[in-house]
């Protein structure tokens, strides 16, 4: 998820560019930039680091200017961040100058195609394939060429594009990737989303699917692929700078709740390519993976929730016996490792002290580690042998959600992908999984467009004082995550407990009006939650059950039912989450809590 700010008109620039982008510093902060048209050619500055950084370097614009230009701020898919790999990325001669947001799955096709073309590349972005396609195609009508790029790539992508041959306009396009228009007076913008330029207009255009937008100074014209025009209604944006930085929900956490569907499904796509699974740069061979004989997992909270059920995933598909550890407890406890164990490591940050630690410790006992890590070119990502980054764009709030799905969804790839390795799949439950994970972006949808029946339901129990959420197996894993999200954002004590362990103690809690979730989402186990349900029940407690739509006879049971799409039985913890999350956050909306930046909290734990 990176930031896109674009500008044509009467003004200079970079003062314009350098202030869309600190509006949209959130998206994307390890690298920004911008290219300025200044009379004769394109003028191109970019740094690593902040939005200040290259502020700075430009005298806050003044060294690069002229009146037409493009800016970015990168949030690193394509390559560590650097200055180099920073956008704008231009074409070979200096003609093109790109700023992306989103991925090109098939860049490195692309990429060789250009090479043959006698085309030099300097980054190790996939964007700057689209700077050198377009210059490809060019033949003196940029239009004509961005259909041609578009019709090449697959992917998302919210592109902006300057070209200094015809320097008096800026196109813009998009596919899966947020991108407005701005429409000013003898002026226009391009942006990822509307805080970067709601100081200057709040007439914009929402640019569906493919709509190529031209601006120029005195006019915004929008065409499909077959370069006809499309009819657009400008929208007059009434919100507030604040509520817009975040899309116009209340809270980060909110939006990033929503984005789910298009974080996991960034984070999936790329990795199927023709039915087949394909794990970028990893470099575990088969022979490798058949040596192992144990996988410990090391995490830190919701991350260690995610250990949690990856234990049973990859004991289910590829089976190979799991240990799953908290990371501050595995780096003291001297585990047993050879070189037939990996060590897979779970990190949002990548910065997380203990799971950094933890992983070092491995690699100096010179044992095989893998991460799975959001930040690019962050410590654990660096540290590792091998590294698969989840696609969820920066997270802002303290609390996870879309980076937690992206991890489950790394998880499922990866286990999915040591089974066919090791034999312990067939080929059609090979082609079954992966047609299954492929669906869960649509089933999240499904879930996210039921949110008001969980908000009432909040809104039922938002005073509860104790909450108790209970399952078995994946479950259990699931509930351990539910407890989690609620206890942090919402400051309710919540205890989560395998269902079958509860009589062993805990339900001694258990009084007249207590809330227990129960998660009843496994087929095998679905009785023995029945009978777990009644024996809470039966000491006052009040139920609300989660399952899966086949599963009504819960609501014998349970006073307050909640469903979830059918889907196998070990990836519904992917779509399970999400009623727990919404659950979690209204509550804490409705107490009025901070639910950003819960109190003690903080987003990367780089202490000890
Ligand atoms: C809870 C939460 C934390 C993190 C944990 C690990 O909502 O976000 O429990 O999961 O601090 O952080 P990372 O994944 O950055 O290592």
């Amino acid at each position: 998820m990176c930031g896109i700010v674009g500008y044509i008109g009467e003004d200079q620039a970079a003062p314009f560019l350098l202030n869309g982008l600190e509006k949209l510093e959130y998206r994307g902060y390890d690298s920004a930039g911008v290219a300025v048209y200044n009379g004769t050619s394109l003028q191109v500055a970019k740094a690593k680091g902040r939005l200040k950084v290259l502020s700075e370097m430009i005298n806050g614009g003044r060294d690069v200017p002229g009146t037409v230009g493009i800016g970015h701020t990168r949030w690193a898919t394509h390559g560590k961040p650097s200055d180099i790999n920073s956008h704008p990325q231009v074409s070979d001669s200096g003609k093109f100058a790109v700023v992306h947001n989103g991925i090109i799955e098939n860049y490195l096709a692309l990429k060789d195609l250009m090479v043959k073309k006698g085309k030099v590349f300097v980054s190790e972005t996939d964007t700057e394939v689209v700077a050198q396609l377009l210059e490809y195609y060019y033949k003196g009508d940029i239009l004509e060429a961005v259909i041609k790029v578009i019709h090449k790539v697959e992917g998302s992508y919210a592109l902006g594009i300057i070209c200094a041959d015809d320097p008096d306009q800026v196109v813009a396009v998009r596919k899966d990737s947020p991108l407005i228009v701005g429409l000013g007076k003898g002026e226009n913008f391009i942006a990822s989303d509307i805080p970067a330029i709601l100081n200057k207009t709040r007439d914009i255009y929402r640019l569906n699917d493919n709509e190529i937008a031209v601006l120029k100074r005195d006019s915004v014209l929008v065409y499909n692929t077959d370069k006809e025009i499309v009819t657009k209604e400008p929208v007059h944006i009434d919100w507030d700078v604040s509520a817009a930085e975040k899309g116009g929900y209340q809270h980060f956490m909110a939006k990033e709740i929503m984005e789910q569907p298009k974080a996991v499904r960034d984070t999936i796509s790329p990795r199927i390519q023709d039915g087949k699974i394909v794990l970028d740069k990893i470099t575990l061979t088969a022979e490798q993976i058949k040596r192992f004989k144990k996988i410990y997992i090391v995490a830190c909270g919701s991350a260690y929730h995610v250990g949690m059920i990856a234990k049973y995933v990859f004991e289910k598909f590829a089976r190979i016996p799991v240990e799953v550890d908290v990371a501050s407890e595995f780096r003291y406890r001297q585990p047993i490792m050879d070189d037939k164990v990996l060590v897979l490591v779970i990190s949002q940050s990548g910065e997380t002290a203990d799971t950094l630690a933890a992983l070092r410790e491995a690699k100096n006992l010179g044992v095989r580690t893998l991460s799975i890590v959001n930040v690019v070119g962050s410590s654990i990502a660096n540290d590792s042998d091998d590294v698969i980054y989840t696609w969820a764009g920066p997270e802002i709030a303290v609390a996870t959600t879309k980076a937690y799905s992206t991890q489950l969804a790394v998880v499922y790839l990866l286990a999915i992908y040591f089974a066919d390795k090791l034999g312990t799949i067939t080929a059609e439950e090979y082609s079954s999984y992966i047609s299954q994970l492929q669906s869960l972006p649509d089933k999240i949808s499904e879930i996210l467009a039921n949110k008001e029946q969980i908000q009432y339901l909040a809104s039922q129990f938002f005073n509860a004082k104790d909450v108790f959420f209970i399952g078995r197996n994946l479950d259990y894993a699931m509930s351990l995550e539910g407890s989690l999200k609620l206890k942090e954002i919402s400051y309710i004590h919540s205890e989560a407990y395998a269902a079958g362990e509860l009589k062993h103690g805990t339900i001694s809690l258990v009084e007249d009006g207590t809330l227990v979730i129960a998660l009843a989402t496994q087929d095998a186990l679905f009785d023995k939650m029945i009978s777990n349900m009644k024996e809470v029940k039966a000491r006052g407690a009040v139920v609300l059950g989660l399952t899966t739509k086949q599963n009504k006879k819960i609501e014998q049971v349970a006073d307050y039912a909640l469903y979830v799409p059918e889907l196998c039985e070990m990836m519904l913890p992917s779509l399970a989450v999400v009623p727990l999350q919404l659950f979690a956050y209204y509550v804490a909306s409705m107490k009025g809590c901070d639910i950003d930046k819960p109190r003690n909290l903080a987003k990367s734990v780089t202490v000890e």
